[in-house]
């Protein structure tokens, strides 16, 4: 009889999970052929915008992680990025800025996101360059003169070498160091600047760096991912706090930028794919944004690491939420130690240049997600990597009528940045991913208004 019971319960339990995720976590999806996506609308004074970073366009940024990073080889001796690439000379964004921000003209947006280099701006420990910072001081003129709002990041995945050497965000205790640098750059450019992101992305920078080793260091240690994490959130909150409490700290819009991306279980009635697809968003997704709800860090990955943190003064430490969407992904369980789940998208949808495919209904659901730390939010991120500009088109219009959805079912979203201006490095995928509205030549440094990016222009100028 015992017996019995046990083995129904063993039955139930997972059925009764099963059904309440389904129900709590539902996968959102629209029927395309019956939605016209030129029915949008965006409220007065709608924040349209691009977005890059530094270490992606700039070029000459050759002290910092990633320039290592470039040059060192894995375990086997191969070159770190995709073809052995290094991010170089970039789109000489340093020198081009000019250009570039006629080109931005020429798309009718009014902000450009942009990092600030602080591996240039403090090349030393504790020396700063000035120069480096005029430069940052005369791109937010000539953006202000052009009537474009200029928005700064403070950490885009680049930190200083000698910040690496002193095991950056791996210690609590190097956190002042990066506050310091904040101080710094708020101090010189509070009076241009008014939108502030500090830490652009803290759990992708975390899990490709330490989880899964393709970002710098490249380590795999659950337990240091969750520290990262930890600290980089901790970072947020004491950068916040610090700026708030400096002259016209009061006036400014300060926020962290969280990538939203939701795993998603491959089978919806399979306990496993599920299980493993609520482990992964609590680790990517739901244990930060906890942390700005509660003040409680809780980061914890089965039989591997648990995080434990808490500070009541991460509870409201944001203005807005930064949010960068791109997609989802499945995951499905698998037997095959030591893997034990692979990340898989269904066969009948579109795909991007990246793993990743075109699902915009996600954006909508990713700012319902993010819209439960009760402050405004800005799209910061959202864009595709798309080679042959065959889906561009498709993506924006999708992508902007989930964003004008979400904004008529009454989500508090005040502006959208188009990721990116131009082609760039990305990261682990070197130049191969192309993301730009304007498609650079990277032999002539010349600069061309893509086919699909027309519908974006078109949207913009008319808001
Ligand atoms: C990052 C960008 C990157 C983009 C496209 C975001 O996660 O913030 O730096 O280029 O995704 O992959």
């Amino acid at each position: 009889m015992i017996i019995a019971i046990v083995f129904l319960l063993l039955l139930l339990f997972p059925a009764a999970t099963i059904l309440m995720w389904r129900w709590k976590y539902p996968e959102l999806r629209w029927d395309w052929q019956k939605i016209d996506t030129s029915k949008i609308h965006f409220p007065a004074g709608f924040l349209w915008g691009v977005a890059t970073a530094a270490h992606q366009v700039e070029g000459g940024c050759d002290n910092n992680n990633w320039s290592e990073w470039e040059t060192a080889r894995d375990e086997n001796g191969k070159p770190r990025i995709k073809n052995g690439q290094k991010a170089g000379l970039a789109c000489d964004h340093w020198n081009r800025y000019r250009e570039d921000i006629a080109l931005m003209q020429k798309l009718g947006v009014k902000a450009y996101r942009f990092s600030v280099e602080w591996s240039k701006i403090e090349p030393q420990e504790g020396l700063f360059d000035l120069a480096a910072l005029q430069h940052y001081r005369d791109v937010c003129d000539v953006l202000l003169a052009a009537g474009i709002k200029p928005v700064v990041t403070l950490h885009h995945f680049t930190h200083p070498i000698w910040f690496d050497r002193r095991g950056s965000f791996e210690r609590e205790e190097n956190i002042p160091f990066f506050v310091r640098f904040c101080e710094f750059v708020f101090h010189e450019l509070h009076g241009k600047v008014h939108l502030w992101c500090t830490i652009n992305e803290p759990e992708v920078y975390a899990t490709q760096g330490y989880f899964r080793g393709e970002f710098p260091p490249g380590k795999k240690d659950p337990l240091l991912t969750g520290m990262v994490l930890k600290n980089l959130l901790e970072a947020h909150t004491q950068v916040y706090r610090a700026l708030k409490k400096m002259p016209d700290g009061d006036q400014a819009q300060i926020g962290l930028v969280k990538n939203i991306f939701q795993l998603d279980p491959y089978h919806r009635w399979h306990w496993l794919d599920w299980a493993l697809s609520r482990q992964l968003n609590h680790v990517f997704n739901d244990c930060i944004l906890q942390f700005f709800k509660t003040g409680h860090f809780k980061f914890k990955i089965s039989r591997m690491a648990e995080v434990r943190h808490f500070n009541p003064g991460a509870q409201r430490a944001m203005d807005f939420i930064g949010l960068n969407y791109y997609s989802h992904l499945h995951v499905k369980f698998l037997w095959n130690p030591p893997e034990f789940f692979a990340l898989a998208h269904r066969p009948d949808e579109i795909m991007t240049d990246m793993i990743y495919p075109i699902y915009a209904e996600g954006l909508y659901r990713a700012i319902k997600t993010v819209a439960s730390l009760s402050v405004p939010i800005y799209i910061t991120e959202n864009g595709i990597a798309d080679a042959k500009d065959d889906r561009r088109d498709l993506f924006i219009r999708r992508y902007l009528y989930a964003l004008s959805r979400a904004i008529n079912d009454g989500y508090d979203v005040l502006g959208y940045f188009y990721w990116s201006l131009m082609d760039n490095f990305e990261w682990a995928e070197g130049y191969g991913m192309k993301f730009g509205l304007y498609e650079m030549n990277f032999q002539t440094q010349e600069r061309k208004l893509r086919k699909g990016a027309e519908y974006f222009v078109k949207v913009v100028n008319l808001n």
